[in-house]
Formats: structure tokens, sequence, C-alpha cells
């Protein structure tokens, strides 16, 4: 795992978004795997930017998403479509038919499920972009998942549904459940980018950075992919022992 500490929330975004404008400068038709969030929005602000002073271009690229909740409208404010458009999409020149997320409207969710890994397998991530939960999720993949996992529904931890519900009017409004891109899909990207701002990912860093690699925290799996980045603010990285930060970029 590669290390790059940045003072703050904004120069980690900056670092992260000129990481993402790499990859698509050197591959103009590369395939980004997305995240949604509060943690990815400053490196989307930067990634616009970038596409309106005519740095980039998304205009051949294709993005697929890491989650959608169960049973939101595409419409709906809190929905990830709805959130991607708001954050991204309808800012650059990314053709709408190169988007795709995941599916969680309809009766047969499995099969939305076995139809996104199918997906998956036509575009290969060369990079997939995450953010961390508090208790160490990456996508939904709470603790516990499987790091043999495809995509799949999710009953969210009572701890992930109180994180999210300040992004709620009504707390009682949070879906209980998701539909997400499995770890092992997620470990398929060439290059995984993971960001993580706040003290209140600061345990879940240090377990995914010095912990065991264990299915209790999902985001431990990174240790072992060839090429995981984790950009980190300093208060995320402040329960990091000092050896590994003397270490970090
Ligand atoms: C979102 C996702 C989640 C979030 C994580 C952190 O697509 O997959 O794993 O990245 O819950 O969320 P924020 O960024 O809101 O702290």
């Amino acid at each position: 795992m590669k290390i790059v500490i940045a003072e703050n929330y904004t120069q980690m975004s900056e670092i992260a978004a000129g990481i993402i404008a790499k990859v698509v400068l050197e591959k103009p038709d590369a395939v980004l795997g997305l995240a949604t969030g509060t943690t990815p929005i400053g490196a989307y602000k930067r990634l616009i930017e970038y596409y309106r002073s005519g740095l980039v271009s998304f205009s051949k690229i294709n993005t697929v998403n890491l989650d959608e909740y169960v049973g939101l409208d595409f419409e709906n404010d809190q929905s990830y479509h709805y959130f991607m458009n708001e954050n991204l999409f309808k800012f650059i020149d990314i053709p709408k038919e190169n988007v795709h997320i995941p599916n969680g409207l309809g009766k047969d969710l499995k099969a939305n499920c076995d139809n996104y890994d199918v997906l998956l397998k036509t575009y290969p991530r060369d990079l997939q972009l995450l953010g961390l939960g508090g208790n160490g999720h990456i996508g939904f993949n709470e603790p516990g998942t499987p790091f043999k996992s495809y995509t799949h529904i999710v009953d969210l931890t009572e701890r992930t549904i109180k994180d999210n519900s300040r992004l709620f009017s009504d707390p009682k409004d949070v879906p209980k459940q998701a539909i997400t891109m499995g770890i092992m899909e997620i470990c398929r990207a060439k290059k995984v980018l993971l960001l993580a701002s706040g003290a209140n990912k600061a345990d879940a860093v240090f377990d995914m950075v010095q912990g065991d690699v264990s299915e209790n925290c999902p985001a431990s799996v990174l240790q072992l992919h060839s090429d995981a980045i984790l950009v980190l603010d300093k208060d995320a990285a402040s329960k990091l022992d000092k050896g590994v930060l003397d270490q970090a970029v």
C-alpha cells in the first residue's frame, strides 16, 4: 500500500483528482470505478474544473459505480444515481450511456446483481475510487463480508445507517439495504485509490493499514493489492504509528 498524507480535505481532494486525471490522460477510454458519499465530492469538483479548463476530457471513459440503495428511484435526491449526476456527470462530457450504476429497483434484485457482475467483466477498471466506512467497509461491504464476494444485496449495519442518516432530513428514511459491488471485483481494478478524511475515520484507517488482513475490516484486503494508494488527511491518519507515517509520502 502506498500512503500519501494530505494536510486537509482540500489537499486530499487535489491529490486524488490529479491521480484520476492522470489515468484518463494516459488512457482516454479508461474505465473508472466511482464512489459516492461525502469524501469524493472535493475530488469530483476538481475534476470538473480540469474539464472546464480544457485539461482533460471524459468523452471516452466508462464509469461503474460501487453501490446504490435498494428501493430509491433514480430521481430520488438521496439515490446514488442522483448523487453522481449532481456531483459530477452533468458537469462533464461523459456520454450518458457510458455511466453504469447498480440498480436497486425491481422485484428481482438477485438478477440485478448478476447482471452487474456481467457488466463488470465487460468493463475491467483501470482505477477504482473508494471511500472508507467508519467500520472499515468499502463499497457497502460491511464487516464480515467474504473477500470472495460478488455484487450482492446488503443489510446495512446500524453504524452505517447512523453515519448515513446525517444526509437524510428524517433519519427514518435511510434505506436499510443496498446493492454493492463485491470485494472480489473491487480488488480486480488495476489501481485502487482510497480516500479518507476526518478523525471519525482514524480507527478504520488504523485497522485497514496496521491491522490483520481480515474480513472484520473489509478495507484491510487492500494490503494484498499490488497498486493500492491511500490518500489520507492528517486527522484520518492520526492513529497510525510513527513508523508507518515516516514511510508515507
Ligand atoms: C459510497 C461507498 C461507501 C462510502 C463510505 C464513506 O459509494 O461505497 O463505502 O465511501 O461509506 O462515506 P463518506 O464518504 O460519506 O464518509
